[in-house]
């Protein structure tokens, strides 16, 4: 049978984790899909760092857009982040080229979802992008396939993992706000530009693309009522906690008669409750369906193997033939939303 051929732009946190996956599990892989995953090249700035794995047996391009176009790739994985520069050219360059394309990106997708998905669509191609919202845990899966047959009422949760330890490390750690995000740094949870995660617009990003799915919008991220957790203070963290509370970056969207909600602010939330216990790097997806009820969804949402995990999940569905648009109908079809002003949860 033939391999599935990858190229791999960005050897970082999330790169190196799907090279270890496609090395380790080369038998699993191919049991499962059916056919070998293989990786034919990949790229990333500096070809002389040390990432931890080997990186001989694959060819090197300097150039992400070369890579993306090569003959020998059949999946371009982009993992270089960014929402615009080189991740944008070479997605656009693979897509014309006739390649399917998997992305950690949700910058990137906020932005272009739209134009870089309809692309796809014309050339018959995939744009998958489970790893960009909530890393580990499979939420694009949940909305566009195990839940397509309901009528989503909200989505809300907690999606971005560095806010999340900041926070609780600030408060069961009693650590200052630099020494919470030292520590999420060294974890591989941040932003090249880390004012994405604290300013919150990294997980507006995420909530964006969510909504689009949920409700057939096309992704309104300028949308996004965003306030990040700088103003959070250690006194108000402990003033919620003297009141049984804590305080979480909480993002909720839903369509209401007047249009559609999207929101991601610092929210109090009992300190008892699902979300409240909510620790560390950790994120929770809560999806509310019309038939199926409430789901609730947590795990890790950032880190290497949990982020990796979700690529590998994209690519093995490319190997099994499984044929889903990008944000779960045409591109096409999506309607413009109409952007309503946010009420409490
Ligand atoms: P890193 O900063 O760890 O790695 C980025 C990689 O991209 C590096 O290898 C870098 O090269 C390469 N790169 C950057 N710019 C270029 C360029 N112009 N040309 C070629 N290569 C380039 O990022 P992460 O692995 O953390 O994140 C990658 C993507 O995954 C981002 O979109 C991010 O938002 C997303 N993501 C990350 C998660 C995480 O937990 N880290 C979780 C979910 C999504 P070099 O190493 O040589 O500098
Ligand atoms: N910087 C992101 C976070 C990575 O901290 O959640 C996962 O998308």
């Amino acid at each position: 049978t033939e391999p599935l051929r990858l190229g791999i732009a960005g050897l970082g946190t999330v790169g190196a984790g799907v090279i270890k996956i496609v090395r380790q599990k080369a038998a699993l892989l191919a049991a499962r899909s059916g056919r070998p995953i293989t990786i034919s090249a990949v790229s990333a700035r500096n070809r002389d760092k040390d990432r931890g794995v080997p990186l001989k047996d694959y060819a090197w391009e300097d150039d992400p857009v070369a890579l993306a176009t090569r003959d020998d790739v059949d999946v371009f994985v982009e993992l270089m982040g960014g929402s615009d520069g080189p991740a944008k050219a070479a997605t656009e360059a693979a897509l014309a080229a006739g390649k399917h394309v998997v992305t950690a990106n949700k910058a990137m997708l906020a932005h272009h979802g739209q134009a870089l998905a309809e692309l796809a669509e014309a050339k018959g191609r995939a744009l998958r992008f489970e790893a960009a919202v909530a890393g580990g845990i499979p939420v694009i899966k949940a909305l566009t396939e195990g839940l397509a047959g309901n009528e989503i009422q909200r989505v809300m949760g907690v999606m971005n993992g560095t806010c999340n330890y900041i926070l609780t490390r600030m408060e069961n750690g009693g650590l200052s706000y630099q020494e919470a995000f030292d520590e999420a740094d060294g974890l591989g949870y941040l932003e090249a530009d880390p004012q994405l995660d604290v300013g919150g617009i990294d997980a507006g990003h995420k909530l964006s693309l969510l909504a689009a799915i949920a409700y057939g919008t096309q992704v309104a991220f300028d949308a996004v009522e965003l306030e990040g957790i700088g103003c959070v203070s250690i006194e108000d963290i402990r003033q919620a906690a003297d009141m049984g509370y804590k305080i979480k970056l909480l993002g909720v969207c839903r369509m209401t008669g007047r249009g559609l909600e999207q929101s991601m602010t610092p929210c109090l939330v009992p300190a008892t409750s699902p979300l409240g216990q909510l620790d560390g790097g950790t994120n929770m997806v809560v999806i509310e369906g019309d038939q199926v009820g409430q789901i609730v969804m947590r795990g890790a949402g950032a880190g290497e193997g949990p982020t990796a995990s979700a690529v590998m999940g994209d690519v093995m569905d490319i190997a099994r033939g499984i044929d889903i648009s990008t944000f779960g109908q045409p591109a096409s079809t999506l309607v413009p939303a109409q952007a309503a002003k946010a009420t409490a949860p």
